[in-house]
């Protein structure tokens, strides 16, 4: 049973990827590669018997593509209709992946723990206390030497400079002409979703039960943390 202070994750906040519309607009807008997650599969060592769990796996192409190189693929999203769209990606690959309606918190993992884990632009959703109980949540499913990959809009900008660089980051990313996330997505994005600095990521990543093993912040809006499991 949920308990009632349990972080209510299945109402995400910020842009609605709810609807069947922008689940239908969401690859074009956020730019989806199969070639791009194929080269992450690739650097993540995922083969055939990897067990990947990809949490807040949306349109499901990189479930996709893990499961087309033989590894036991785990999609997790709040979104049913992310999950339906999943469904049908997989189904018309001619690839299995499991799919749970799961988020971050809720997501319980049956059988031989995972060797990789993964979550690509969603950590976010979550508060930052919040996003510490997920990562717990993480380690205890994760085996011991395995790897948990994330992505997301992180800040790694000096506190002081903030509004500069939100400024900058709705006028690089904000489109005006109908192609891609908008400038209010991403400004409701800041208002209301919940990124957070590397710095105390990195203090929950710790705390969690995991080895920084490589950071990479190509621009001081954006990164990942590529960990290991202690
Ligand atoms: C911006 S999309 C990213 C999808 C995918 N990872 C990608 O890189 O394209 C965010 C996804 O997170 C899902 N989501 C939101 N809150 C979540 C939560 N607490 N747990 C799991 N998924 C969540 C949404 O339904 C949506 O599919």
């Amino acid at each position: 049973m949920t308990a009632p202070w349990q972080f209510a994750e299945f109402s995400p906040v910020g842009v609605d990827l709810s609807s069947t519309d922008a689940v239908r607009a969401y690859d074009r807008n956020q730019g989806t590669d199969p070639a791009r997650d194929r080269a992450l599969l690739d650097r993540l060592g995922v083969g055939p018997g990897t067990r990947l769990v990809d949490l807040a796996c949306g349109t499901g192409s990189f479930v996709v593509e893990a499961a087309r190189r033989g590894a036991r693929a785990h999609g997790v999203d709040v979104s049913t209709e992310m999950l339906a769209f999943a469904g049908r990606r997989a189904e018309d690959a001619g690839v299995e992946v499991s799919l749970s309606h799961a988020g971050f918190l809720t997501y319980r993992h049956d059988g031989a723990p995972a060797d990789v884990v993964t979550t690509k632009s969603a950590l976010h959703q979550l508060p930052d206390f919040w996003k510490q109980a997920a990562l717990l949540n993480i380690a205890g499913y994760l085996a011991p030497g395995g790897l948990l990959y994330i992505w997301d809009v992180i800040f790694t900008f000096p506190p002081e400079e903030y509004a500069g660089h939100l400024r900058r980051l709705v006028d690089e990313f904000g489109h005006t002409d109908g192609e891609g996330f908008s400038r209010e997505d991403f400004e409701s994005h800041l208002r209301e979703e919940f990124s957070t600095y590397g710095w105390i990521l990195e203090g929950m990543l710790d705390r969690a039960g995991f080895d920084i093993v490589s950071t990479d912040f190509p621009r001081p809006t954006h990164g990942e943390f590529l960990c290991r499991r202690r």
